[in-house]
């Protein structure tokens, strides 16, 4: 998509983060956003915000409900006959000893990371493929391509979401329709509070301690919306990630060693 102006856009998890800020930045490049979360009280904020630089419109969508999205996408065929740009981005985390982590947390993990992708990249292909054009954005995770011990359940929602998104780009191509996935590093965003952490692991601490910085959600939007401007099949950033993610695809006889090092010390402790 070289132009956002004029296209038809829609974005799960808008109400905070790196969704908010994509709504945003697509709506001061002239596009229509239907801005999509469960928090309608923060998407009535950010439709307020817009209001004069471009259209934001506002609608409750649950990932994890295939009506919900068959609802808002009917609404936004009905309202503009067009929809050029899908950005499957809703997560949540979900941190910790495995052993500790229930069933439940499980399905959860896989029903909003994977099955809420997995509505909003179906059932938007069918109507972009008879149409014969659209971009599917799919918000993964450099936890999509390695291992993350810790972040075993997230990482496993993350490496199916990136499988689903780069085969269905080659199949999607023959109709016209192109699909990416997004392996964000470390933004700085409501996700790391949000995230279930089971046990005593905590999350935020093990963040911080980290010696990578994080990004702006709004540095993060600006780099994703170059990515699909540029359609490319894995939109990586920032560079620090994009090293890391070099070393374990070259040397990860090497990394793995590191990364259990410094990522299960509490298991061992
Ligand atoms: N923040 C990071 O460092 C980082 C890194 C890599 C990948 N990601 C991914 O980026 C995406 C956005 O995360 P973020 O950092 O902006 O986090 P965030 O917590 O700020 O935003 C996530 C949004 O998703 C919404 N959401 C949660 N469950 C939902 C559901 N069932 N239906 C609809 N909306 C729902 C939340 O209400 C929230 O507005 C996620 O997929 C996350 O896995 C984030």
């Amino acid at each position: 998509m070289g132009d956002f102006s004029g296209k038809v856009a829609l974005v799960t998890g808008a109400a905070s983060g790196i969704g908010r800020a994509l709504c945003g930045a697509l709506c001061e490049r002239g596009a229509t956003v239907y801005a999509t979360d469960v928090r309608e009280d923060e998407l009535r904020v950010l439709e307020e915000e817009a209001a004069g630089h471009g259209e934001i419109r506002r609608a409750k969508l649950d990932v994890t409900r295939e009506s919900d999205f068959r609802r808002v996408l009917d609404q936004v065929i009905d309202e503009h006959a067009r929809l050029d740009l899908v950005i499957n981005n809703a997560g949540i985390g979900l941190v910790g000893d495995f052993r500790q982590i229930d069933i439940e947390d499980l399905r959860r993990i896989i029903d909003v990371n994977l099955w809420g992708v997995v509505y909003g990249t179906k059932l938007a292909y069918d109507i972009m493929a008879a149409r014969g054009n659209g971009h599917i954005v799919n918000i993964a995770s450099s936890a999509g391509v390695m291992p993350v011990p810790m972040q075993t359940a997230y990482a496993m929602s993350k490496h199916a979401v990136v499988g689903l998104s780069r085969s269905l780009r080659i199949e999607a191509a023959v109709h016209g329709v192109k699909v990416s996935a997004v392996l964000p590093g470390l933004v700085d965003s409501r996700f790391f509070e949000s995230a279930k952490a089971v046990g005593d692991y905590d999350y935020e601490e093990e963040m911080d301690s980290l010696p990578i910085r994080s990004i702006s959600p709004r540095h993060a939007a600006e780099l994703i919306l170059d990515g699909v401007r540029a359609n490319r099949e894995l939109i990586v950033f920032p560079t620090s990630n994009r090293v890391i993610l070099w070393l374990f695809r070259n040397f990860p006889r090497l990394m793995t060693p590191l990364l259990a090092k410094t990522t299960t010390r509490s298991l061992r402790a």
